[in-house]
């Protein structure tokens, strides 16, 4: 059957995403993004779960839509599989369930951080695809890894976090400084006109390929109450420079594991994925390492990089092709083997 029409459906966290693909392309990718968690400081979970309840219909109705394609043309239904939040996981799998049960179409599950990394292979124009083998660096609020990836199904890690995630990093960095929820964005946007090496922090030291960010965390806390006692406008008057230095920390360390990654692998291709690589700090330095190192380096378009459900779309079109469908049965995962 050709072209090949996959609706996506991503709800791993709190936002509720659809997504229409005709073979590799984007027809629509529609997210409806939950800001009740914003008075909280963080995700909860059963206020997410119920958002994606009243979401989920009318984002699934509006990206078939603004894609022009009819419940009939659809060839397949993609969902994430995990990991994510149960509740949350649970809302999207039962609606694909339901709905390829309803069209009589396959169901597809997908793996997010999968779907994270294959966001590049989404059919753009002037955007070139990595070849296989690439190193995939995934960064976002849930995870931090570096993968090696020799095919659409076959990537292995070979470093993660052993505690926070990257965007646990930012945001608690941005929450140490009183910013809201979630801080990683206004770090950002504080940093560009800040003094990078305003505030020398330490980077962990950690073995291998692996990161921690845990103790960056407690450093920065102290960093600030040290100050704050001293002067309790500290915070107001500096925010430029230390979210500045606090970025430059947190872009050291991943470029410090990734260059060891390029050594160890022989690998020069480097792709990035996930909500952090959003962050201009990190898109300037990786593009400076084309010229510097040698690299090819890869940068998805903006809304490829925060949870979308494109990306689960062409996982889903890529699944398709090699016919790897699941039946009712499957299971949604919080944590998922690789
Ligand atoms: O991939 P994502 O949308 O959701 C997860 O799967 O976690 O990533 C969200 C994370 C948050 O921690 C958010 O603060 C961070 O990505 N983030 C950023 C930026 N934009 C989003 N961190 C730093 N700079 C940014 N510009
Ligand atoms: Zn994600």
């Amino acid at each position: 059957k050709s072209p090949v029409y996959i609706l996506a459906i991503e709800s791993s966290c709190d936002d509720t995403a659809a997504a229409v693909l005709m073979d590799n392309k984007v027809l629509s990718n529609v997210v409806a993004r939950q800001s009740v968690h914003e008075e909280y400081g963080g995700v909860v979970p059963e206020l997410a779960s119920r958002a994606h309840q009243q979401n989920i219909v009318p984002v699934i109705d509006v990206a078939l839509k603004k894609a022009r394609v009819e419940k009939a043309q659809i060839s397949a239904v993609a969902f994430t599989q995990g990991p994510g939040l149960m509740g949350s996981l649970l809302v999207g799998s039962s609606f694909a369930k339901s709905l390829a049960m309803a069209l009589n179409v396959p169901l597809i599950a997908v793996n997010h951080m999968h779907a994270h990394i294959l966001a590049h292979f989404i059919d753009e124009e002037n955007y070139d695809k990595p070849e296989f083998p690439f190193l995939a660096m995934t960064i976002s609020g849930g995870h931090t890894q570096i993968v090696r990836v020799d095919s659409f199904f076959d990537m292995t890690i070979i470093g993660e976090t052993t505690d926070d995630a990257v965007g646990e990093a930012f945001d608690k960095s941005a929450k140490i400084l009183g910013l809201p929820y979630p801080g990683g964005p206004l770090v950002d946007k504080y940093a560009q006109t800040g003094n990078p090496k305003a505030y020398p922090f330490t980077k962990p030291k950690v073995d291998g390929l692996d990161f921690s960010f845990s103790g960056l965390k407690t450093q920065i806390l102290y960093f600030i109450q040290k100050n704050v006692a001293q002067d309790p406008d500290f915070i107001e008057k500096n925010i430029e420079d230390i979210c500045a230095s606090i970025q430059y920390t947190i872009i050291q360390i991943l470029m410090d594991k990734l260059k060891m990654a390029v050594k160890e692998t022989g690998i020069k291709q480097v792709a990035i994925g996930g909500g952090v690589s959003a962050n201009s700090g990190i898109r300037n330095t990786l593009k400076e390492a084309e010229q510097k190192y040698g690299w090819k380096t890869f940068i998805p378009k903006f809304e490829y990089t925060t949870d979308n459900a494109a990306m689960i779309g062409i996982v889903g079109y890529h699944k398709f092709l090699e016919n790897q469908f699941n039946d009712a049965s499957v299971v949604s995962k919080a944590r998922i083997e690789f």
